[in-house]
């Protein structure tokens, strides 16, 4: 394990990736709720909505709303996912403090979920960084179906590199690699970090798993074994893309705050506080989240003897 990690930074993307999925239309004002609630809780980086297609995303059609009702902190970065010009007059407008655009490391995941091609994506970039640079907004690029997809299966490690110089040309801050389906493994993460690192050093590289086959912390840990200091998750567990078949939660932020404070890394998020988001997106979704600390509790969490019954012979 990588001893000189002591601090990470986590991205909580549940309000976006989150909630982009959910059947049932959830109200501006718990989103606002559940925002605040996350900076109180001490995160430094949340990606709170999407300027996409209402269409495409009804349920995070409210974005320019939202944004405009949460409370701001001179150091919390609030980002937003953006897919084309129209996304980014729209979050230069709203303000936001980063724009994360993203595309598809496969063709047809790309078409789905962006109606385009990888290089028409690219090219609308072009505006989307020039605006950005005008009005003084770092810019940060997504990879989806980065470790496999589920139209195409295995990609090539050769077109993340590609497409990573490419956002590096741009001028991107830097690249997520998002894990949409859940495909990712710790060999998978192991070479494509490592391949990224060779050929474009100095970028900086943020990790997206989901925890639809049950490695993602597992991967995390190799994420952290490789130098990786930024990650991306969601509350409870939630979220998934509509445009990927059987897409499934991300990680959840709760299990992996837990985690890295139990190998003494710090977040600077209070768990506790982070445990009562997730309970109240619990209520305000109406079903159990998949997330386990958030049931569990911490590990020396203690029960009263009295409630349990002893195990008698007779
Ligand atoms: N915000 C709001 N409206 C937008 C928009 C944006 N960023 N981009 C396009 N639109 C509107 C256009 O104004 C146009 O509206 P009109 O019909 O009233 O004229 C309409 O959407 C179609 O625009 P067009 O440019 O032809 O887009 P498209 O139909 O080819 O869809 C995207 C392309 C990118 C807008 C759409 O696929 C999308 O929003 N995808 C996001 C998917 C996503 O978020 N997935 C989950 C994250 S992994
Ligand atoms: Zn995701």
């Amino acid at each position: 394990m990588n001893k000189n990690i002591k601090n990470v930074i986590i991205t909580e993307v549940g309000t976006r990736d989150g909630f982009q999925s959910e059947k049932k239309t959830i109200d501006t004002q718990d989103k606002i709720l559940l925002i605040d609630d996350l900076v109180d809780a001490g995160f430094k980086r949340i990606e709170f909505s999407s300027f996409v297609s209402p269409k495409a995303i009804p349920q995070l059609a409210d974005a320019d709303q939202v944004i405009k009702q949460v409370k701001r902190k001179s150091d919390v970065t609030m980002t937003a996912l953006v897919p084309n010009l129209r996304g980014a007059i729209r979050a230069v407008e709203s303000k936001i403090d980063e724009i994360v655009v993203f595309l598809s490391a496969s063709e047809s995941h790309n078409k789905k979920n962006l109606n385009r091609t990888i290089n028409e994506s690219l090219i609308g970039f072009e505006e989307v960084i020039k605006l950005a640079q005008d009005s003084n907004i770092p810019v940060h690029g997504d990879i989806s179906t980065a470790f496999g997809c589920p139209f195409e299966g295995e990609i090539s490690v050769k077109k993340i590199v590609e497409i990573t110089k490419e956002y590096k040309k741009l001028g991107f801050k830097g690249v997520t690699l998002g894990d949409t389906t859940g495909m990712a493994t710790p060999p998978v993460v192991t070479k494509t970090i490592r391949e990224i690192k060779e050929n474009i050093p100095d970028f900086e590289i943020t990790l997206h798993f989901h925890n639809t086959r049950g490695v993602g912390l597992a991967n995390v840990l190799v994420g952290l074994n490789e130098g990786i200091t930024h990650y991306e998750s969601c509350f409870g567990g939630i979220g998934g893309c509509p445009f990927a078949p059987d897409a499934t939660g991300n990680i959840c932020t709760e299990d992996l705050v837990y985690l890295l404070h139990e190998m003494n890394i710090q977040t600077g998020v209070d768990l506790n506080k982070l445990i009562q988001v997730a309970q109240k997106a619990e209520t305000i979704l109406g079903y159990t989240l998949p997330g386990q600390v958030m049931h569990a509790g911490p590990r020396l969490k203690k029960y009263s003897v009295d409630n349990v019954p002893t195990a008698t012979g007779g």
